[in-house]
């Protein structure tokens, strides 16, 4: 299973935008099994996805003290559920992942492993399965915009993580912040790789062109820059990936062409 964090410590960067259509396409136009997993306490890819936390949610399970002879893992296993999109399966987040703050990991308030071993579980359970079921392909993790709990679990179970960012002023000057945050990332996994940044929200100005150039000069993987267009916000709206909502959109096309690059393996550094 790829298993693919989706993060950024800025909040409006499309990692939520991003989470929603590469799984989508994934599903539709790769035939593809996927598993969203929404750790952000806004819930917006859980509401997206037509999800229901309160059937059982990750903020429970990151906190829950499980009865001895009960695995944990297995247990958030049975709490995901098909999402309204075919092919893809939703781990739905909730509003209470604000309050599971990283400090209280080491108080041992917050099972911070629990995503790695349901990856762990999953992987298990696959690799029995007789020829005719389809196992799980890929792992997409919307994650907050902060350093919690929760983006410790999702940043600890992925071994992949692509870094939406908006190209801006804030963008350019906060090169440093983000090579600090990928550093910081890898603290909490070494094992993680960098699939690369993707410049979101494009739209044609020098300014946009110089802050992407700055970006590929940083030596970091650059992926190709996803559009600006309003078909994303309808998309919300219509509570319909671009691949249903609007195809033939600047995002949407852009959108399939990441997938593909994805599907190749990432983006080659230079
Ligand atoms: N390519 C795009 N073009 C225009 N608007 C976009 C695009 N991608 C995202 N947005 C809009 O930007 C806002 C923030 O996107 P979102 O995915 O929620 O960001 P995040 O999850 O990083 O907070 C949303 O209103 C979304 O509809
Ligand atoms: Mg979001």
């Amino acid at each position: 299973m790829r298993t693919i964090a989706v993060c950024n410590l800025k909040g409006g960067v499309a990692k939520t935008a991003t989470v929603i259509n590469v799984a989508a396409v994934l599903a539709k136009d790769y035939k593809q099994h996927v598993l969203v997993i929404d750790a952000d306490s806004q819930c917006n890819t859980t509401e997206f996805f037509g999800g229901d936390p309160s059937v059982g949610n990750l903020a429970d399970h990151l906190r829950a003290k499980c009865p001895s002879g009960f695995d944990p893992a297995q247990q958030l296993l049975e709490v995901i559920r098909p999402s309204n999109f075919s092919g893809v399966d939703l781990l739905c987040g909730d509003d209470s992942l604000m309050d599971l703050d990283l400090s209280k990991v080491e108080g041992q308030e917050v099972n911070v492993g629990i995503l790695r071993d349901l990856r762990e579980l999953i992987e298990e359970l696959d690799a029995g399965l007789p020829p005719e079921e389809e196992p799980m392909d890929w792992c997409l993790i919307d994650c907050p915009p902060a350093f919690n709990a929760a983006s410790a679990a999702a940043l600890l179970m992925a071994d992949e993580v692509l870094i939406p960012i908006k190209l801006d002023a804030f963008a350019l000057r906060g090169m440093a912040n983000l090579l600090r945050q990928i550093e910081n990332m890898r603290k909490i996994n070494p094992n993680l790789r960098l699939l690369g940044c993707l410049p979101t929200m494009w739209y044609k100005s020098q300014r946009t062109e110089e802050s992407e150039k700055i970006l590929r000069e940083s030596g970091l993987p650059v992926f190709d820059h996803i559009r600006r267009t309003d078909k994303v916000d309808e998309m919300t709206f219509a509570q319909e990936p671009l691949l249903v909502s609007s195809p033939r959109s600047a995002a949407g096309v852009d959108y399939r062409r990441l997938v593909r690059e994805l599907v190749k393996g990432g983006k080659d550094n230079g």
